[in-house]
């Protein structure tokens, strides 16, 4: 990352440095990927992690200094690290643990500590060639797992089964971690969004959800298909549309300029007008990027104007508890003109 950037959050928020605690925010400023705190100060920057992590620190990252809190903790060394005149510290309200933060006012004396709300985050909203590139390939890992599941997927197979095979494949074809718990949900457990996959074996007539990501070079992918086995109702035909029209349409107006929450109510409103607004209780979408839930958002709240370089997912749902759910997940980039979409499965309804 490019440290003029801290500079100018430094600058504009009239402090003498900035404490990062949140391990994502620090791999996005550094490139290193373990535990610790990062201090950037106008005369130095500096990781302080324990001696599980000193040597990965040094390797990973261009800082100056990696200071090994191991026997003193990490108040004690950041006030010796301060120079007299570093009155002032940005840091991380929106992650630091209450406990740590006592323990910071106490041991700092003379500091004062102003919250840098969502300063940092902003950086990464908007993701370079080199980030999309890596969520491009991580998608690309999850659009190949789905096509090799729907092989496997038939009555008698579980839930908990699917969801491992999906895991095995992505992690055997590039992928190096799960970008989160896979979310394999059949029958009657698909009205649930985050349902945890179980031992319920697939019956005919079932729509199976499944949500889930991986990791490339740090970069996380999202998606989800809701397929069906051997036959579907009318009911189930049409709540698959209805799902499939919101995402559709939602799709065809991102663009720079639009509002998050102008693309979350094209969506909500086609859900709402067929009859089942109070269905789809979550917002649209989220960005995604290190982590797999990033700001901006598609929801009802969020009124950030959408601009080229962020990616966002598009994820209508319509849950019938006790019935059955659909979700259909893209994940997009938006462009100068419009967005490209990292997605590539199939939407229109696959039953197998
Ligand atoms: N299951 C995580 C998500 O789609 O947001
Ligand atoms: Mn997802
Ligand atoms: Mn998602």
């Amino acid at each position: 990352m490019d440290y003029q950037r801290l500079e100018d959050i430094r600058r504009s928020k009239e402090i003498d440095a900035i404490l990062i605690t949140d391990r994502y925010n620090m791999r996005y400023i550094t490139g290193y990927r373990g535990e610790g705190m990062y201090l950037y100060t106008k005369y130095g920057r500096y990781i302080l992690t324990d001696s599980r992590y000193t040597e990965q620190a040094i390797l990973e990252s261009p800082i100056s200094e990696c200071v090994d809190i191991t026997s003193d903790g990490y108040a004690k060394k950041l006030a010796e690290l301060l120079a007299d005149d570093i009155k002032r510290i940005g840091f991380e309200n929106q992650s630091i643990s209450y406990r740590l933060y006592e323990e910071f006012s106490k041991r700092l004396d003379g500091i004062t500590f102003i919250g840098l709300d969502d300063s940092i985050d902003k950086l990464r909203a908007i993701k370079d060639e080199e980030e999309i590139e890596n969520i491009r390939m991580a998608e690309k890992i999850g659009d190949e797992a789905f096509s090799y599941i729907l092989k496997y997927i038939k009555p008698g197979v579980t839930e908990k089964e699917i969801a491992l095979k999906l895991e095995y494949y992505m992690k055997s074809n590039g992928a190096e971690a799960l970008s989160f718990d896979t979310i394999v949900a059949s029958g009657k457990n698909s009205s649930m969004p985050h349902a945890i996959p179980t031992d319920k074996a697939f019956e005919a007539g079932d729509f199976v959800t499944m949500d889930f990501g991986c990791i490339y070079q740090g970069y996380c992918s999202d998606m989800t298909r809701t397929v069906a086995i051997g036959n579907v109702s009318a009911k189930q035909r049409s709540i698959y549309d209805i799902v499939l029209k919101a995402q559709q349409e939602a799709l065809k107006a991102i663009k720079p300029g639009m509002k998050c929450n102008e693309i979350d109510k094209l969506a909500r409103d086609i859900i709402r007008d067929a009859g089942y607004g109070n269905c789809f209780g979550h917002g649209l979408g989220h960005s995604v990027g290190l982590f797999i839930h990033e700001e901006p958002r598609f929801s009802m709240k969020c009124n950030t104007t959408l601009v080229p370089g962020m990616v966002l997912t598009v994820e209508p749902g319509i849950y019938l508890p006790g019935q059955f759910g659909v979700r259909i997940e893209d994940l997009i980039v938006v462009t100068e003109n419009g967005y490209t979409n990292l997605t590539s499965s199939e939407k229109d309804l696959i039953i197998v």
